[in-house]
């Protein structure tokens, strides 16, 4: 017999999923806020790691319920997309030029956990999961807003990563006070 046979078994492998993705994240983002200089990006980073605590935690309760672990499945979507974070963290770059591929890096990792909680939610409603169904929501909202934050806050830091280097030396020298401030 397949070890997977119904939709609560697929539900129990998705969640395990999602579970692998929020414990690699917990690692990854304080190394995402250290690489960040815009504040509102390094704080973005820092509250969404307290979130996603949170997340993993609202997971191990459904876990709990179901009585089932929550481990013994590796994310290898979240795994790849960290190892590209990795990356961005290490490249030559401007500071709002990193600050801008950062936020690109986030929005790749928030789009796939929306899509992520988004399956399991639904497969929660069929399975008349109703409590589960309440703490997914709300990690899915959470998963939402952060994803907007990040477009918002990309609004500045993009325009800043679009003047060249010579423009931002020359407005350095015309208001020192000014570029001294953003660091
Ligand atoms: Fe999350
Ligand atoms: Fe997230």
């Amino acid at each position: 017999m397949p070890k997977i046979t119904n939709l609560r078994d697929v539900y129990v492998e998705q969640l395990k999923d999602l579970y692998s993705a929020e414990q690699q994240l917990i690692k990854a983002l304080p190394k995402m806020a250290k690489a960040a200089t815009s504040p509102v990006l390094v704080q973005g980073f820092e509250d969404h790691l307290e979130q996603t605590k949170g997340h993993a935690n609202r997971l191990e309760q459904i876990f709990k319920k179901l009585e089932e672990k929550p481990t013994g499945k590796k994310c290898k979507a979240m795994e790849g997309l960290i190892k590209e974070g990795s990356e961005t963290i290490e490249e030559d770059a401007t500071e709002a030029a990193k600050d801008t591929l950062l936020i690109a890096a986030a929005q790749r990792v928030e789009h796939y956990e929306i899509a992520g909680y988004g399956s399991v939610k639904t497969f929660a409603e069929i399975l008349g999961e109703t409590d589960a169904v309440k703490l997914l929501e709300e990690t899915l909202t959470e998963e939402k807003e952060t994803d907007e934050k990040l477009t918002e806050a990309a609004e500045s830091i993009n325009a800043e990563a679009n003047q060249s280097e010579e423009e931002e030396e020359e407005d350095e020298e015309k208001a020192p006070k000014a570029a001294h401030a953003r660091r």
